[in-house]
């Protein structure tokens, strides 16, 4: 039946029902017209299905299931059509249990190293993270279920994430906090995008119009249905007529009584909310049209598709005197009780019930390994018992190689509250440097959502970062260790050293329920970048156990319009002895600007697998959007003629091939003149010159007539021409007033006119 026709017949009562769930995980039934109820469910790199009869907040009766990577760590694969088989792998297991919806990706900018929340966020940089989440809206979506991109916007932290607003500029979230969502819309069509708790300029995401109508509807089309975080309604009836449609969990009916009122009392249009009940049941009819519960879910085979993708998401950080790959005749010292328990994902509501896990300690005996184990720290007791530390130690003397497993406990990290601190456990960073003083084969392997200080580095000779790897991350770094795989994972955020270093440290976290976000847009590398600033370890960094050469940069043009396309050609060789992946990184920086930019950003990548001694060609298409900004004045992106730079390498930070493009702009920015504006100004706009030099030199003129010492010769000598120029750039065009009298008035209101009618 046709969603109109059946919406028609429901009663005022109903359809306010339909706009709120059934309990914690289930839209609403109408059974009268024989619509049963749906199931949605966390997400996002895993299923997180809590089983009929279990609580609904409890984290661990969920199904058993299979925990990929999270997003900090499968954004450091770069690699999309990787993620996109994982999300298909997971719409596969959506089908089988019959849930709808999968509670995810999670896309919010990491623009802070504190929020808890960030090892289920991608990236700093948006145009990584929207690539990623579009692939994996794109995979689940194959499979026929629906995704909730999320937390839309600007939940950049968890501090008192239900009532704090993220206050932004225009600018700053069309060009930082937006493109993720907005490339996702536009792409991959997310079935529902999830609003956020926050409030964003001081209007609750979850009843703001601006954003879940005009822009994300109106503007980037949008089509499928709104929710609400979960319990991230204030006023209900404001929600629905800002775009809200369907509000999650259930309100105990108390909501849907609300917007049956407001209806009545002419204060809601009823047709506001027919519109609401018609997007909730497209999406439940989709589902329902093309649900194939008889899907089979293999968990083994999704288990070892999981310890694949981790392996492909490390990176690795250092490698002195190539010191790994181990060789695996190597006997090898297991430090560190992430060894054996590997930390591999994180608190809160995207927390899966792992049918099995592996950590490295069982890897290593499974593949015949001359490994020995020293659980060293204690993870529970946050501590590091004398015993453990000597036995520890004793282990790395004994063995050629050691390598500690370190990084953050749950308790450090998770939703629902922010970290106060970059640094690991004081425990865990002791036990590190007494291994490296015991062997100077020291090797640390990091489980963490986010970047820690590592006050260590200079004293081991190799670090992975493996991020939240998964349940079977064991398995992917001893492959990673010994060779197996070679590491092609480049970070998806800066590694400041301190957290003082980052942008944000002043503000983040804000007043009370105020956060500005005073940074602006000089998020992550755009701000480190900017300041020429070290860094622990940069944007886009990630070492391989090969090497590679970039060269032969061609671009189709040296010049185009802003409505061309510019292709970009480079050429990656693989000039070691290992087959490996490169990560080719495109950046764009405008050379000259009138308004503040970063150096550089992120607008094309590629990963290439290379034999030795391969060479090919990477290709990135560039666009308007790879050279604009956001102009405030017309709310629009717009591009300003002139020259930018093209730079090819494999980190923010390697860029090796350079060259220059020449965009000119097709759009003509509004221009009023007033008495106020200045000369400066007026001068530097190409079509008023001609005209303003004519005004210049009766400026002069005017100002020569002046019987005041500025004929003298004294004066000449002290005040010349130049000087003159100089000074007047910024004089507003109505000082010719305070010299020329009426003559000079004569002169300004001709010169507006004429240029007010360019
Ligand atoms: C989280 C969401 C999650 C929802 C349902 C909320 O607390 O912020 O990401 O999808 O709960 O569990």
């Amino acid at each position: 039946m046709d969603i109109k026709t059946l919406v028609s017949q429901m009663t005022l009562e109903e359809k306010a029902g339909l706009c709120s769930g059934d309990d914690f995980w289930h839209t609403k039934a109408v059974e009268r017209l024989g619509i049963p109820r749906t199931m949605v469910s966390d997400g996002p790199h895993g299923l997180r299905k809590q089983s009929e009869a279990a609580d609904h907040l409890g984290i661990n009766d969920s199904i058993e299931a299979v925990c990929y990577p999270a997003a900090s760590a499968t954004a450091a694969s770069f690699d999309t059509e990787m993620i996109r088989e994982m999300g298909e792998a997971l719409g596969e297991s959506c089908q089988h249990e019959k849930v709808s919806v999968l509670l995810g990706p999670a896309v919010n900018i990491k623009r802070s190293p504190l929020c808890g929340r960030n090892f289920e966020y991608f990236s700093e940089d948006p145009f990584l993270a929207g690539k990623m989440c579009t692939a994996h809206i794109q995979g689940v979506q194959s499979k026929n279920i629906g995704t909730s991109i999320k937390h839309f916007a600007l939940n950049s932290q968890e501090h008192r994430r239900m009532s704090s607003s993220s206050d932004a500029d225009e600018r700053t979230i069309r060009e930082i906090y937006f493109p993720a969502f907005e490339m996702a819309v536009k792409k991959a069509q997310p079935w529902t995008v999830m609003c956020s708790y926050n409030r964003i300029n001081g209007v609750y995401a979850s009843e703001n119009p601006w954003l879940l109508t005009d822009v994300l509807r109106t503007e980037w089309g949008f089509e499928g249905y709104t929710v609400s975080d979960w319990g991230a309604v204030s006023d209900r009836v404001a929600g629905v007529a800002a775009g809200l449609d369907l509000e999650m969990p259930s309100s105990g009916g108390i909501n849907d009584r609300k917007i049956v009122e407001a209806v009545k009392a002419g204060k809601l249009d009823e047709k506001i909310v027919d519109q609401a009940c018609e997007r909730i049941l497209n999406i439940v009819l989709r589902y329902l049209e093309n649900a194939k519960p008889e899907t089979p879910w293999d968990k083994d085979k999704q288990h070892e598709q999981a310890a694949q993708i981790a392996a492909e998401c490390m990176v690795l950080l250092k490698n002195e005197d190539d010191l790994l790959p181990l060789g695996k005749e190597d006997t090898v010292a297991l430090i560190g009780e992430f060894a054996a328990k590997p930390r591999f994902q994180g608190g809160g509501s995207s927390h899966i019930h792992c049918f099995k896990t592996t950590g490295a300690v069982e890897a290593a005996k499974a593949a015949g390994l001359k490994a020995t184990y020293a659980p060293g720290y204690s993870v529970a007791e946050d501590n590091l018992p004398e015993d453990r530390l000597a036995e520890a130690v004793a282990a790395a003397k004994a063995a050629k190689v050691a390598v500690v497993f370190a990084g953050l406990p749950d308790s450090y990290e998770s939703e629902g509250y922010d970290r106060e601190h970059m640094r690991m456990p004081e425990c865990q960073n002791r036990l590190i440097e007494a291994v490296a003083a015991a062997n100077p084969n020291t090797v640390v392997v990091l489980h963490n959502g986010s970047p820690v200080e590592m006050p260590w580095i200079g004293k081991v000779k190799a670090v992975l970062e493996a991020y939240l790897g998964g349940q079977a991350v064991g398995e992917a770094e001893i492959r990673v260790l010994f060779g197996d795989v070679n590491p092609s994972g480049h970070l998806p955020e800066s590694f400041p050293y301190k957290l003082e270093d980052n942008p944000s440290f002043l503000y983040y976290g804000g007043e009370g329920n105020r956060t500005e976000y005073r940074e602006g847009i000089f998020v992550g590398y755009r701000y480190y970048d900017k300041k020429k600033m070290d860094v622990l370890f940069p944007f886009g960094f990630g070492l391989s156990y090969t090497t590679f050469a970039f060269s032969n940069l061609r671009l189709s043009a040296d010049s185009i319009r802003d409505t061309d396309m510019l292709t970009v050609t480079a050429t990656v060789t693989n000039t070691g002895k290992r087959a490996g992946k490169a990560v080719a990184q495109l950046y764009v920086g405008d050379v000259e600007s009138t308004v503040i930019r970063p150096v550089r950003e992120l607008k094309g990548f590629e990963k290439v697998l290379l034999q030795p001694g391969e060479s090919k060609d990477v290709s990135f298409t560039l666009d308007k959007r790879s050279f604009a900004y956001w102009n405030e004045e017309i709310h629009d992106w717009h591009v300003e003629t002139g020259a930018f730079t093209i730079e090819v390498g494999d980190s923010s930070r390697n860029l090796p091939l350079q060259a220059e493009v020449t965009v000119e702009s097709t759009v003509e920015l509004p221009r009023h003149y007033t008495a106020d504006s200045i000369y400066l100004d007026v001068m530097k706009d190409p079509k008023a010159s001609g005209i303003m030099r004519a005004f210049m030199e009766k400026t002069m003129e005017i100002f020569g007539h002046e019987e005041n010492s500025a004929n003298t010769e004294a004066a000449k000598e002290a005040i010349t021409e130049d000087m003159t120029m100089a000074m007047m750039k910024y004089m507003p065009l109505r000082g010719i007033l305070s010299f020329g009298g009426a003559e000079a008035e004569g002169e300004l209101n001709n010169l507006l006119e004429k240029l007010n009618s360019l």
